[in-house]
This record gives C-alpha cells, sequence and structure tokens, in this order.
C-alpha cells in the first residue's frame, strides 16, 4: 500500500472515538519497531518527522523507509511533518513524498498563524495531503524547540473553532495542558477545552506530548474529542535505556545488533501499549 493522507483514518477516528497514533521516526530503529507494533494489532499510524530528525537521517531516507513500511505491513501509514515552521519545508516534504504535514504557526500572532496555515492548506490539499495545524503554545523540548511553562499558554476556544473554520486543517493541535518531554508530576490536563473545540469542529483534536500521560487521562482526552496523539520520548527512552543495561552488563559488547535488537523489541513494547489504549486496534 502507498503512503496516504491521515483523512484515510482520522475521519472515523472521530466517528468513532478513538485515536491514531503519531510515533515520530528517528532512524530505522523506530520505523521497524512501531511498523511491527502496529502490524501485530492491526492499526493505522502515523509516523511524525520532525525537522531535526529530517536532518539527522536524510529526507530521501526517510520517505524510503516509510514507504517500504506501508509496502512491507499493507498498514495505511501517513508519513507526517511534525511541526513544520515554513511553507517552504511543508512544500519540500509533499515534493519529497510526505503524505501529510503539521504546518506550527503557533509563534506566530493568532491573524498571522491563520494565514499562514491557509497558504499550507491551499497547497498540500491541491495534492491530496492533509495538514495539522497548532494553536496555543505546547511546553516542553523538541528538537531545538523549548518552551518553558511560563511561555506555554492554552489555546482559547473560540479562537480554535474559528481557526478551523478560516484554515480547513484536517485535524488541530491545541495547547491543553500537555508537554513535549517526560512530566515531573502528573500533566493537568484542560479537558473542557478539548470537548468545547471537538463538538464545533468536524474534524479531530491532537495532543501533543504523550509521553508520561497517565493511561486514564489519554482515554478521557479521546473520549473528549482527541483523535490523534503523539508519542517520542516514551520511545526514545525505552531504546535508550535498553542500550545502556545490554552495555553495562557486558563491556565487550561491540556489534551494535546486539543492543539494537533488544532496543527495538521495547519500542515494539511502547508502541503495542499505546496502541490499546487509544483504542486503535483493528482499525486499518
Ligand atoms: P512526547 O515526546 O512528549 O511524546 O511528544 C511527542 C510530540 O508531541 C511530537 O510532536
Amino acid at each position: 500500500m502507498p503512503l496516504v493522507s491521515m483523512n484515510e483514518f482520522l475521519p472515523q477516528a472521530k466517528a468513532n472515538k478513538f485515536a491514531v497514533g503519531q510515533f515520530n521516526m528517528n532512524n530505522l530503529e523506530f520505523a521497524q519497531a512501531i511498523t511491527e507494533a502496529a502490524k501485530e494489532l492491526n492499526s493505522p499510524f502515523i509516523f511524525g518527522v520532525s525537522e531535526g530528525a529530517l536532518k539527522y537521517m536524510g529526507i530521501e531516507y526517510t520517505v524510503a523507509i516509510a514507504e517500504a513500511a506501508a509496502k512491507q505491513s499493507g498498514l495505511p501509514i501517513a508519513l507526517h511533518l511534525d511541526h513544520g515552521s515554513t511553507f517552504e519545508v511543508a512544500m519540500k516534504c509533499i515534493r519529497a513524498g510526505f503524505s501529510s504535514v503539521m504546518f506550527d504557526g503557533s509563534h506566530h500572532s493568532f491573524e498571522d498563524n491563520i494565514r499562514l496555515t491557509k497558504e499550507v492548506v491551499k497547497a498540500a490539499h491541491a495534492m491530496g495531503v492533509s495538514v495539522e495545524g497548532e494553536l496555543g503554545t505546547i511546553g516542553g523540548v523538541e528538537d531545538d524547540i523549548s518552551v518553558d511553562a511560563e511561555h506555554a499558554s492554552l489555546a482559547k476556544p473560540e479562537e480554535a473553532i474559528r481557526f478551523y473554520e478560516e484554515t480547513g486543517v484536517d485535524c488541530l493541535a491545541i495547547a491543553v495542558g500537555t508537554a513535549h518531554g517526560m512530566y515531573a508530576g502528573e500533566p493537568n490536563i484542560h479537558f473542557d477545552i478539548i470537548e468545547k473545540v471537538a463538538s464545533a469542529i468536524p474534524v479531530p483534536i491532537v495532543l501533543h506530548g504523550g509521553s508520561g500521560v497517565p493511561d486514564e487521562m489519554l482515554r478521557n482526552s479521546i473520549a473528549a474529542g482527541v483523535g490523534k496523539i503523539n508519542v517520542n520520548t516514551e520511545n526514545q527512552v525505552a531504546l535508550t535505556q535498553t542500550i545502556r543495561d545490554v552495555l553495562n552488563a557486558d563491556a565487550k559488547v561491540y556489534d551494535p545488533r546486539k543492543y539494537l535488537v533488544p532496543a527495538r523489541k521495547a519500542m515494539v513494547e511502547v508502541v503495542k501499549s499505546k496502541i490499546k489504549i487509544f483504542g486503535s486496534e483493528n482499525q486499518a
């Protein structure tokens, strides 16, 4: 199967109250682990690729790996630019074969965010590519983007509804209290904001910063109207911790497969557990 736009599965997610996972791809092992987990559970999913990951892997390798995963698994998989910062990077990804892009204009003024997101939507939709927009500022650290708690600001429901109406995005990330990276305590998710916006627009809400959010809060977010959940850090932690354990246990290891095979397995378990919580099992 070729890579698909998120519209291949997000409308069902919204109608049947489940969420599709965006699992960030940082290298080949991530791609293999995510695909294996999804295949076992027959779930659609989204490969999220940040600009930093794109720089690390190279755009040709990124697209080739995602296309191989879609072909080999037969699953509906979207290859999605995560937090695209400019119109140009979004177009570059689409030209290279991405089936979906996020334009994150949340650091611009509200009116500029609408104007810039509209431009991306117009071009992307003409090519059958789905678009995610962002409103409000999500805290935490991702790649080179760092937002401290003080500058993270929640989305205003009336603005989010207007943002959707004017831009026509296919899903909308709104800041509701989650953050990128792991949490010191528990996140304070504003379910009322999710509910207000989700009940007024026909597309799903996206929850960023899915790592470390307690299972029950994830379920409640989905019940409130979240249809896409992003997870990256938990896979990074599982991979790195496993590699650290293997190397600490045996200083003579030099073959990368000796630690990458168990590290990949650890990520398979993380992704499987998320897919079960998200309710996207057997929705492929
Ligand atoms: P985490 O790294 O906290 O899971 O967040 C991922 C994310 O939201 C990517 O956009």
